[in-house]
């Protein structure tokens, strides 16, 4: 006999005796039930769920990603671009969920093995496997932004900067107030003693400074000139290495390079990522005459992106 035909006869036999449902099956759904329950137990306790970074809303170096469990949306939202996007977000997952409700009603034969109803367990079995394939893909898809540790000094100075309200005088990546200067063009360029002085008495270093003294701890003023220091946007020690291999022959940075291009060791001094990433990707774009080949497919957008970060922050 196959497991099948077993599996038929022990489910007529146990029909024809008639267990009840309670407590019978009541309690099967409770061991199986409970075994869950105490399995996620298990989990929170020894596992926990990772807590990344504080939202930092001046931060666009941010990969944003959804849990694993929203990949497969997250890569459905891919097929439908720009305008379409509430066909994938809203109208996909919402008429898949009716169907779901649905099936009772529409699958009406007698039969109950799934090996009886080939058409709803293939559409089951397919959704699992469009599932499957969207949430692997969605891992596997390319990055925008390189991935960079953060340093814990550095998320302490990002905390200390909300908690002290600095946004109020000063921008970093274009947002906050206008009293104090953009500390993503200046700060940087000071160096720690001087900064770290200045987070301790302004007045002391630029006289009559409208900053005002905000009686910071040493391990705070710290934490808060790592931060200052990092600004500007954070690269790979890859990205130095792009560019020996890749620019080196025409371009100088420091005492090395060739001499076909400019030397770009100050140039963040006179453009920002976003003109320097044109031109690597495509110089013809932005000059006609360019006689420097484009990068567009040889780098990938990342690499793009991780030495351009790299030129930006040169000379500022
Ligand atoms: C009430 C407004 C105000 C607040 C609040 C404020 N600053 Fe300033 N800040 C200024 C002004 C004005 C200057 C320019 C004069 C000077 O250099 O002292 C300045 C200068 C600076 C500089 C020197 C920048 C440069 O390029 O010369 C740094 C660094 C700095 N602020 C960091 C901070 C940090 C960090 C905080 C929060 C802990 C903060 N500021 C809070 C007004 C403010
Ligand atoms: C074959 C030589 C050559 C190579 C390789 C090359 N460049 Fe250039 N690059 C030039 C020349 C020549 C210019 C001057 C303007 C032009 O012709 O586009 C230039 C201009 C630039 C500029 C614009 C400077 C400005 O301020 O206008 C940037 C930025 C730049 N290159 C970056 C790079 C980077 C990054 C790489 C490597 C990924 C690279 N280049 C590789 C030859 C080269």
């Amino acid at each position: 006999m196959s497991w099948y035909e077993q599996y038929r006869s022990r489910y007529a036999r146990l029909k024809q005796a008639g267990k009840p449902f309670f407590p019978y099956a009541v309690f099967k759904d409770m061991v199986v039930v409970s075994l869950i329950l105490a399995a996620l137990c298990w989990l929170a306790y020894f596992a926990g769920a990772g807590l990344e970074d504080l939202a930092d809303p001046t931060d666009s170096t941010y990969n944003p990603r959804p849990e694993w469990y929203f990949l497969f949306l997250f890569q459905a939202l891919k097929f439908f671009p720009g305008r379409l996007e509430p066909v994938a977000a809203v109208v996909v997952p919402g008429v898949s969920v009716l169907l779901l409700l649905l099936v009772p009603l529409l699958d009406r034969g007698p039969l109950r093995h799934p090996l009886d109803r080939p058409f709803w367990t293939g559409l089951g079995l397919a959704s699992l496997a469009a599932f499957g394939h969207l949430t692997w893909s969605g891992y596997h898809s390319p990055l925008i932004n390189p991935t960079v540790e953060k340093d814990p000094l550095i998320s302490r100075g990002i905390r200390l900067y909300r908690e002290m309200r600095c946004a109020y005088c000063h921008k970093i990546n274009k947002k906050g107030g206008n009293i104090g200067p953009e500390l993503d063009r200046s700060a940087g360029s000071g160096s720690e003693e001087w900064l770290a002085k200045h987070l301790r008495d302004p007045q002391s270093v630029t006289p009559n400074s409208a900053m005002p003294k905000l009686n910071l701890l040493d391990d705070e003023i710290q934490a808060l000139v790592a931060y200052m220091k990092s600004l500007g946007e954070p690269f790979t020690a890859e990205a130095p290495k792009l560019f020996t291999q890749n620019c080196a022959s025409c371009h100088r940075i420091g005492e090395t390079g060739g001499e076909a291009g400019h030397d770009l060791s100050l140039i963040g001094s006179a453009r920002d990522k976003a003109f320097i990433k044109r031109y690597i990707g495509d110089p013809s774009k932005t000059n006609p005459d360019s006689s420097m080949p484009g990068f567009k497919g040889q780098l990938t957008e990342v690499q793009i992106e991780d030495l351009s970060r790299y030129l930006a922050g040169l000379g500022r």
